[in-house]
């Protein structure tokens, strides 16, 4: 499909050409202490794209432009025949008509390959040999920062413009292809890949297919020491083999229920199978969407399935974000947004509204944080973002186009008035995009479009909620849903963290509430209105810690990121061993951010105990968020 919506992070010329499929043929090799390199070749299947080319027709007709990265080495292009093998093997080298290439320099996180092909040559089947694996995209990990400590493990991320390290492609997400891979690996590793279908042949060779056409970033690769479990009719948990059975233990039983619900709100779940790659400690995300094989952090083995409403996020993209996907990087809260939506509706069905207000009000106070941190008026705090040439998107990432975008498809929900009807239109927007890429204008056109009636009524502009306001002006939304509903679990924690916060302990009241039966997100809310009203008189923090050890020294991963806030809030020394603790078990970036920038911004101990950490840790993280931490720090940066 060709480039819509203008991509300024994309180096690649995808508008003139039409990708129609991608092959990818790997050898992966580990090396020692967290290295490696992956070798093979990427075909591409292009179609020249009608009238494609623009003013620069003739200078795009001879120059094919691919996203790739300085760690990336091209060692050389050639066009298959044009009626070679459909097969998806290594064409013989016979066949090959080698293409001049070079690269040109572009933005820190990229570079252009530009290819020089033959003139009006419509269809075009392009064989490139390459060799990474020094990216940001390709993840090494020695066996140490594994669970098991045995074996290596190496992963893809491709969210947001990572992929171009992992291969040369159109490395936009207003392109979408299907692709196939055959991935060779060492003796006693597994692969598994974002697709379709997953066969393992002779020689330790897997091979892959994509059968829906999905964008560049959405692609991705895991390499280790990994097993599967079944965990429903088509869901199974990788995991590896040491964790396999807590893996099974989390989610056995429950997956099927959040596709079928998610197929009952918002249409046919299209990809097949559904399963959960366990990742190591150091994955930087709590979950990633990747098509039929979300990557999650091990966190989420909390044992008690306290932490689902992170599958049940990534399960929602199946529909927003996988199905109907941003066209550009700027249009983010369309992928987030609507799947924060989205996530909220399922956990509706299936917990109960009283919970999903709960849980989406820790939401609120993660976006509050976030616009208290940057100034409401920070120019990031729309939801449509401009990204400017050379801006590295993953710099623009932050809680606006999840929770803002969550209130203002509220707010479309609101101005419909009736949620059958509403769900309705989600069913129907999707099934209206679904395979493309589009911009907030294609979303928001088809919304006034469905309901003629809110069009005449003008609703787009209602003074103080225009659309244009919502997605062009940064701050505060306009319109927040009605979470009350949750207020039977928020009040008495609300009450409580009130209790706690009082000059005089009142011992009394504070020991008549019994919070043995709060669930996690109560007590997430609790501490989260205890960190707000923080630092607290003195002692009170001490005591709190001796009363809930059940907080104090959770392993679950929500409670451990807050409990570490207060810890840094009220400078308790005598607990700052949690922090370090917290973040050398983990290298997850919305818990590793928030703490380091919470050290640096206490005492002189708190930055001390932050540039301990971060030397003990720094090789675990990934290089992404090593180098956001070393900003916090003041630390220099080595470029991306
Ligand atoms: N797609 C995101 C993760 C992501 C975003 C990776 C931007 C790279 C760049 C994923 O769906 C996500 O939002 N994960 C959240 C889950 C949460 C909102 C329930 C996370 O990791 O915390
Ligand atoms: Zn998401």
């Amino acid at each position: 499909m060709a480039a819509r919506g203008g991509d300024a992070a994309s180096a690649s010329s995808a508008g003139a050409w039409s990708l129609r499929h991608l092959h990818l043929s790997l050898r992966v090799a580990f090396a020692g202490a967290g290295a490696g390199r992956l070798r093979g070749s990427a075909r591409l299947e292009l179609v020249r794209a009608p009238g494609g080319g623009g003013a620069e027709g003739d200078e795009e007709e001879r120059v094919l432009r691919l996203d790739t990265h300085r760690s990336v080495t091209v060692l050389g292009a050639a066009l298959l025949p044009p009626h070679g093998d459909p097969g998806h093997g290594d064409p013989p080298p016979a066949a090959l008509q080698p293409l001049p290439v070079r690269t040109e320099p572009f933005a820190s996180f990229g570079q252009a390959l530009l290819i020089t092909v033959p003139r009006g040559e419509q269809r075009l089947s392009l064989h490139i040999d390459y060799e990474a694996g020094e990216g940001p995209g390709v993840c090494w990990l020695a066996p140490e920062q594994t669970a098991g400590k045995q074996k290596p493990f190496m992963y893809t991320q491709g969210q947001a413009v990572l992929n171009r390290s992992f291969f040369p492609c159109f490395d936009t997400p207003s392109v979408k292809c299907t692709y196939s891979a055959t991935v060779k690996v060492p003796e006693g590793f597994v692969a598994v890949m974002s697709a379709t279908s997953w066969e393992k042949k002779e020689d330790n060779t897997f091979v892959f297919k994509m059968s829906q056409p999905i964008p560049s970033y959405l692609i991705a690769l895991a390499v280790g020491d990994i097993v599967a479990a079944d965990v429903g009719p088509r869901s199974r948990v990788w995991a590896e083999p040491c964790l396999i059975e807590a893996a099974k233990k989390e989610y056995d039983g429950v997956i099927e229920e959040f596709l079928a619900v998610g197929e009952k709100l918002f249409g046919p779940y299209v990809w097949g199978r559904y399963d959960i790659l366990f990742m190591p400690p150091s994955f930087p995300f709590g979950g990633m969407e990747n098509p039929c094989l979300t990557f999650v952090t091990p966190c989420l083995l909390a044992g008690d399935r306290s932490l689902a409403d992170v599958i049940i996020h990534e399960i929602s993209h199946s529909w927003f974000g996988n199905l109907v996907t941003n066209a550009s990087w700027g249009e983010f809260w369309l992928n987030e947004g609507f799947t924060m939506y989205a996530q909220r509706r399922i956990s509706t069905e299936v917990y109960g509204l009283a919970y999903t207000c709960l849980e989406a009000a820790t939401g609120r106070a993660l976006l509050r944080q976030h616009m208290d941190n940057t100034g409401e008026d920070h120019p990031l705090n729309k939801l449509r973002v401009v990204i400017e040439p050379g801006i590295n998107p993953e710099d623009t990432y932050n809680e606006t186009p999840y929770e803002k975008g969550f209130c203002f498809v509220s707010y479309l929900a609101h101005l419909v008035g009736d949620q059958s009807k509403f769900d309705a239109f989600l069913q129907a927007y999707v099934n209206r995009f679904k395979f493309q890429s589009i911009t907030a204008d294609d979303a928001l056109g088809f919304f006034l479009e469905y309901f003629p009636e809110l069009k005449e009524k003008g609703v787009d502009s209602i003074p103080g909620f225009e659309f244009s306001r919502w997605l062009d002006t940064p701050g505060w939304p306009p319109f927040l849903p009605d979470l009350s509903p949750g207020d039977a679990l928020m009040k008495p924690a609300e009450e409580l963290a009130l209790l706690w916060a009082a000059d005089g302990l009142d011992m009394e009241a504070i020991e008549g509430v019994d919070i043995t039966a709060w669930r996690t997100y109560q007590l997430v809310y609790f501490l989260d209105q205890v960190l707000q009203k923080s630092p607290l008189p003195q002692g009170n923090v001490e005591r709190l810690s001796k009363m809930y050890p059940k907080i104090s020294r959770s392993q679950n991963a929500e409670l451990r990121l807050r409990w570490c806030q207060i810890i840094l809030r009220n400078d308790l020394e005598a607990e700052y061993s949690k922090v370090k603790d917290f973040l050398q078990s983990q290298g997850k970036q919305k818990y590793t951010l928030p703490l380091y920038r919470a050290m640096w911004a206490g005492s002189e101990a708190a930055r001390a105990l932050a540039m301990e950490t971060f030397s003990a840790t720094a090789p675990q993280l990934h290089v992404n968020v090593q180098n956001y931490v070393k900003k916090i720090l003041g630390l220099e940066v080595a470029e991306a």
